[in-house]
């Protein structure tokens, strides 16, 4: 096994929203390092093809059907983690929906509690059943999927934008409440990133959105990944409560 494969060896990982996207690319880096995956998803086909792929390079995965809104599920998915892999180490909260443009005066109540049902309630029912489970298994790392709605916003996604800013605030609070537990929170506030999320964006506003980035361009699903697997790691043993922008530096640039 290689240095790098063994960082992770005997570590178990969860997953959400890992059948495509970030949350692929965050299954597929962890498994390279040698752990155990859960790959976790509503969506059957492509989480299975996800685990398959992951198996074929020679890593260990599971694929887990979850609707990630439902308690009960929920907390069976943790506890699959255990009956399959024998413990929780690692656990990445990222299964999440962008709403269409609307502003905030036109805006649905029902696409406004999807939103939050998905992107904020689903992520306090992850991190409540991770944390039971590493309470009593001595500790873990757990990362939250945010953005960069998480810390501003832009016109036409209220809704996500107040999703995701709860991501941020329960990030913070889980930090500061389990830190002398071994338990590390942590959050990542990606830009733009080239995912199925972007699926139904025309080409054109493709182009806008990539100028929009200082880099001129939206990240790859694998550049969050790289930050995400060393938020989950022991290298980040001193990182708790952090909420880190990948977003090129657009945060940055006044
Ligand atoms: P994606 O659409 O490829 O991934 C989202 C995944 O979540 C999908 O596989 C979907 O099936 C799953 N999912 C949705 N609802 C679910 C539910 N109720 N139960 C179980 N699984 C469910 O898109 P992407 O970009 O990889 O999204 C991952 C996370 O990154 C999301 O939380 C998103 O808000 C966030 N994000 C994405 C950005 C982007 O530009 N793509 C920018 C900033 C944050």
């Amino acid at each position: 096994m290689s240095e790098v494969r063994a960082e992770h060896a005997d570590r178990v990982a969860l997953v959400t929203g890992a059948a495509g996207g970030i949350g692929a690319a965050v299954s597929r880096t962890l498994a390279a390092r040698g752990a155990s995956v859960i790959v976790a998803d509503f969506n059957s086909d492509a989480g299975e093809a996800t685990a398959a792929e992951i198996r074929a390079a020679g890593g260990r995965a599971i694929f887990r059907k979850v609707d990630v809104t439902d308690e009960a599920q929920v907390d069976a998915m943790v506890q699959f983690a255990v009956d399959e892999f024998g413990g929780l180490h690692m656990a990445h909260n990222n299964a999440g929906i962008l709403h269409p443009g609307d502003r905030f005066h036109e805006l649905s109540m029902e696409q406004w509690d999807r939103t939050m049902e998905i992107n904020t309630r689903a992520v306090a029912l992850c991190m409540r059943a991770q944390i039971r489970l590493m309470l009593a298994n001595g500790g873990g790392s757990i990362v939250n999927t945010a953005s960069g709605a998480g810390i501003g916003s832009a016109p036409g996604i209220s809704a996500y934008t107040a999703s995701k800013h709860a991501v941020v605030g329960m990030t913070r609070s889980a930090a500061v409440e389990y830190v002398r537990d071994g338990i590390r929170v942590n959050a990542v506030a990606p830009g733009t990133v080239d995912t199925g999320m972007l699926a139904g964006v025309p080409a054109e506003r493709r182009d806008e959105l990539n100028a929009l980035m200082l880099m001129g361009r939206m990240a790859q699903p694998q550049e969050v990944a790289e930050v995400v697997a060393f938020l989950l790691s022991e290298k980040a043993s001193y990182v708790n409560g952090a909420i880190v922008s990948i977003d090129g530096g657009s945060s940055a640039h006044a």
